[in-house]
């Protein structure tokens, strides 16, 4: 690196040498993540990603930025790191219209739920995106008694290794209330 980038990175307190212990310095693990880690920590700390969720549009921008900067990835590596980017530290309303979405209800208050909580980011009705379709999910569970508080909490808790090896994250802020319509609701997609 040039010594006049490093002082910009510097003055701008994002390139601490004597910062936060780097093995701490972690995003969460998914198809991608170790790639991202690598790429990005060779200038600053994590903390830029964790703490901006970005649409992925402007997670595409970024990453423009960031090749500009100096960052040593090609295309290929772009296009992992951009999904990677895209669905863990994403704020995308929801995915783009089409029949298949919830998006087609856009006013209705579970979609403004689902949307608030990031769900219709990696689910949809009836198409398996990130996660499982909502759909796939209330067959699986349609004759066991117990799917409600079991999977309010996996949605509380976030979870993995029930439908493929991508985890769902945790969602520590949803309150009891708007756990239970979720859950409800998700059960009821036949
Ligand atoms: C070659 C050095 C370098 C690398 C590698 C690098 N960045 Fe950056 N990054 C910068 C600089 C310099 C800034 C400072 C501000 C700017 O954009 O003007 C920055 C700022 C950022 C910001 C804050 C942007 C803003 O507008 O506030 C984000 C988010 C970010 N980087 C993400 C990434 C990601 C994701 C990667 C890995 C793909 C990455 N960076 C790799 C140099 C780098
Ligand atoms: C970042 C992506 C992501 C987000 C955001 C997300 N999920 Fe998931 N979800 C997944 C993945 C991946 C799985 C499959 C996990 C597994 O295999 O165990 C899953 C599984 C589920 C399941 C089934 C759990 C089981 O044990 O079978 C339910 C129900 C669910 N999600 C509901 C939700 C709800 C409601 C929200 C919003 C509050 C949400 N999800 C947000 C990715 C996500």
């Amino acid at each position: 690196m040039r010594l006049d980038k490093l002082l910009v990175l510097v003055f701008l307190g994002i390139f601490s040498p004597a910062g936060t212990p780097q093995d701490q310095d972690k995003l969460i693990s998914g198809p991608g993540s170790t790639l991202t880690e690598n790429k990005c920590k060779i200038c600053h700390e994590l903390q830029h990603i964790r703490r901006t969720p970005l649409s992925r549009g402007e997670w595409a921008d970024n990453l423009k930025n960031m090749k500009e900067r100096g960052t040593p990835m090609d295309d290929a590596e772009i296009a992992i790191i951009l999904d990677y980017l895209a669905a863990y530290y994403g704020r995308d309303p929801a995915p783009p219209p089409s029949p298949d979405t919830l998006a087609a209800g856009g006013a209705d208050p579970m979609q403004k739920l689902l949307n608030a909580h990031a769900c219709t980011g990696c689910h949809t009705l009836a198409q398996r995106v990130v996660g499982p379709s909502f759909r796939e999910i209330a067959a699986k569970y349609s004759s066991d008694a117990t799917a409600p508080q079991r999977l309010a909490a996996r949605i509380r808790a976030g979870g993995q290794g029930v439908w493929g090896q991508v985890p769902m994250p945790p969602n520590p802020g949803l309150s009891d209330a708007d756990l239970k319509r979720l859950t409800g609701w998700v059960l009821e997609q036949k």
